[in-house]
């Protein structure tokens, strides 16, 4: 069994969890294409319903972090998928970015692998499902592992969380958001600008767990569910200006969430400012309608639609890059979901 199953970047972000896994607020995000998780997976049957034995190798190695990842996730889906109880996995997963790129892998590695836990579950057990129902059985499967997984397995744009006037959304699972996006939104491309690719100082479930004291938690709450919805009319009505506001509005009060924590941290670096005054400045001269945004780190996602493609690499180029760790960045964009690669 194999599955490639991409990166997302939330637009409205989820910061704080309750139960297991499910959100504060809800989160919107764009799926990716270039960033990827491909994993492949090798199962024998057991005689005995002792629980799944494994072995892993992460990019051909073994990696004792990502194992014990796997281990609780195993343990945790296994009860939701039982024919895993009676068979050993030898799985396989490498990603398609560095290691190092300082680029959050938990979303596309997690979901890669509930897409294939599924999928030999139901082999095994000969389930039906319908290709809906297998995507939020996916979905609901790979929030358990991370919850920014969940919003991986489809593509184009997705929604994570309960909101006002989308009766089918759910704080379980992410739905695609596709029907309600206006064509102007539907080639956006992603440079992820890396400023730096070292480990974070705090890692995404100490810093969600640092919001439930956060005094600052309950408008958080609030301004998520404002954004969420407000971006989604956004999306809907191909108003850029407004995504634009709303997307920089979440990154902002995304890091006063980190500063107002206790402890505090800041993940921001110098580069990060000097590139997002940068981008302003452009912005305010050329009048272009790109964004940006950050995930919990100091790399910086500048969003824009194909039209303005061949300007926003020019500037990223001559203007950009030298702020970057060794030059680097992701030329990443838009993308359709996971995909099947194998399904024996
Ligand atoms: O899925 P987690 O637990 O790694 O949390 C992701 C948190 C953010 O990346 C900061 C926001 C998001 O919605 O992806």
């Amino acid at each position: 069994m194999a599955w490639r199953s991409p990166s997302n970047i939330a637009l409205v972000k989820y910061w704080g969890k309750w139960g297991s896994q499910l959100p504060l607020n809800p989160s919107v995000s764009m799926t990716l294409t270039n960033c990827f998780t491909e994993t492949v997976i090798e199962y024998t049957l057991k005689d005995n319903q002792g629980g799944a034995t494994f072995n892993l190798l992460f990019q051909g190695k073994e990696n004792v972090r990502f194992e014990d990842k796997v281990r609780s996730f195993i343990n945790v889906v296994s009860k939701e998928l039982p024919a895993l109880n009676s068979i050993h996995l030898d799985i396989s997963t490498h990603n398609s970015f560095p290691h190092s790129a300082g680029i959050a892998s938990s979303a596309s590695s997690l979901s890669a692998l509930a897409l294939c836990l599924l999928s030999i579950n139901n082999s095994i057990l000969d389930v039906n499902m319908s290709g809906n129902d297998f995507l939020r059985k996916a979905s609901f499967l790979s929030r358990l592992g991370s919850g920014s997984a969940c919003r991986s397995v489809y593509g184009n744009w997705v929604l994570w969380g309960e909101t006002t006037g989308f009766d089918d959304s759910s704080d379980e699972y992410a739905i695609p958001l596709s029907n309600h996006v206006h064509e102007k939104f539907n080639s956006y491309y992603d440079a992820i600008l890396i400023v730096n690719s070292g480990e974070k100082p705090i890692s995404s479930s100490q810093g969600h767990k640092l919001m439930e004291s956060n005094p600052y938690k309950d408008s958080r709450v609030r301004t998520g569910k404002l954004n969420a919805a407000s971006l989604i009319d956004a999306l809907k009505s191909g108003n850029k200006s407004t995504f634009s506001e709303i997307v920089e509005y979440e990154v902002a009060n995304l890091h006063a969430m980190f500063l107002t924590s206790h402890p505090s941290f800041i993940l921001i670096k110098p580069e990060t400012l000097q590139i997002i005054n940068k981008l302003k400045h452009f912005r305010n001269e050329t009048k272009l309608e790109f964004t940006y945004t950050l995930d919990a780190g100091p790399n910086i996602h500048l969003l824009y639609a194909e039209d303005i493609r061949d300007k926003m690499l020019h500037f990223i180029n001559s203007e950009l890059t030298s702020l970057c760790e060794d030059g680097k960045w992701i030329d990443d964009k838009i993308g359709k979901g996971p995909i099947l690669i194998d399904s024996n």
